[in-house]
């Protein structure tokens, strides 16, 4: 029998030619030296050869097979190599500075007005101060002569954690350290989100943001409290708007009040969101009380205040137009879109 080693020889340097991935390579090792290769099938055969010409056909075999191993490695290392090589000038020719192609996203509508109210105190000379949701009793209603078994504690119901620490019924959790902090003369404004056992409806939220605000100086009296929301309210909502305090009981402040706007759908002629009212309830407030001024180390003697806390989430409401409160938290991106503001 004659051998086709020529021919295959042939074939496989075409084939190698042609050759280009690693994918290639790996399918030529396989077609010429796979156990079912024509390479290897040509070892099989020779016992077919007559004696004398064994000896020359097992040689040229041979050669032919250390060939095609080494031409095999030889390109698939040059593939590799070239592979590699277009790896990294895709990457150096990628523009990350590129927009990206995909929707952006944008602020949350609280955190848009969180940073416009901010703004406006920023320019009257507030500070803005940051404070933690987990809190002690002692800061949450103690320092803000809310004593123990005072019934005014069931108005935030409270969620205690195990060690007897509470996450923060509002903002006003705050008020002693950062008095504490900066001593009289202060003027503060102090963001955070605040949380209640609630049970949740369209208007009530087991978790929500409010601004609180304090301004503590000689001579300060309500008309500056009424002069400073005004001025907010009217930057917020660009029109001038108007305001009425109304009597409201906070043990941390004395006079305290419920601050009003006038309604900015209707005007003040009443309507469904006021509920015919004319007035809109915003912002409860009040002078500092004296006793949550000394516990701050302020001296009531020389030092007056006002304090308020402003429903940022219920402004976020009034100002977008968000007719319920669970959207907010919702963390869904389609009904926030509405509210975009880039
Ligand atoms: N902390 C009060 C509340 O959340 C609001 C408030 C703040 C009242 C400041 C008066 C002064 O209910």
């Amino acid at each position: 029998m004659e051998l086709d080693i020529e021919k295959i020889r042939q074939d496989f340097l075409r084939e190698l030619d042609k050759a280009a991935s690693a994918a290639d390579f790996e399918q030529l090792k396989v077609a010429y030296l796979g156990k079912k290769g024509r390479v290897t099938e040509l070892f099989k055969d020779l016992k077919n050869v007559e004696a004398q010409a064994k000896k020359a056909a097992g040689q040229q075999i041979n050669t032919l097979k250390e060939k095609v191993e080494s031409l095999i490695a030889e390109g698939a290392e040059k593939s590799r190599q070239a592979e590699e090589r277009r790896l990294v000038e895709e990457a150096e020719a990628y523009d990350f500075t590129r927009p990206a192609a995909y929707e952006q996203g944008s602020l949350h509508p609280i955190t848009v007005v969180q940073r416009e109210v901010e703004a406006v105190f920023a320019s009257m000379g507030f500070t803005i101060e940051d404070y933690v949701e987990i809190t002690d009793e002692y800061h949450c209603f103690e320092a803000l002569n809310i004593p123990k078994h005072h019934p005014a504690r069931d108005m935030q119901d409270t969620y205690f954690l195990d060690n007897g620490q509470v996450l923060k019924t509002h903002t006003s959790a705050a008020q002693n350290a950062i008095m504490r902090k900066y001593g009289a003369p202060l003027r503060a404004v102090f963001p955070g989100r605040c949380f209640r056992n609630e049970a949740t409806d369209a208007c009530h939220e087991n978790t929500f943001f409010q601004m609180e605000g304090i301004m503590i100086d000689t001579d300060i009296s309500i008309s500056n409290l009424i002069y400073f929301m005004k001025t907010m309210l009217s930057e917020v909502f660009h029109q001038e708007v108007e305001v009425r305090l109304r009597p409201g009981f906070f043990p941390f402040v004395e006079p305290g009040f419920e601050l009003d706007i006038k309604c900015l759908i209707c005007g003040g002629d009443g309507c469904p969101t006021c509920k015919q009212s004319g007035w809109l309830e915003l912002c409860p407030c009040g002078m500092i009380h004296t006793k949550v001024l000394e516990y701050g180390g302020i001296d009531p003697e020389k030092y007056t205040g006002f304090a308020f806390g402003l429903g940022l989430t219920r402004l976020a409401m009034m100002k977008y137009g968000i007719k319920d409160i669970r959207v907010l938290n919702s963390g869904n991106l389609k009904a926030m879109s509405q509210f975009t503001v880039r």
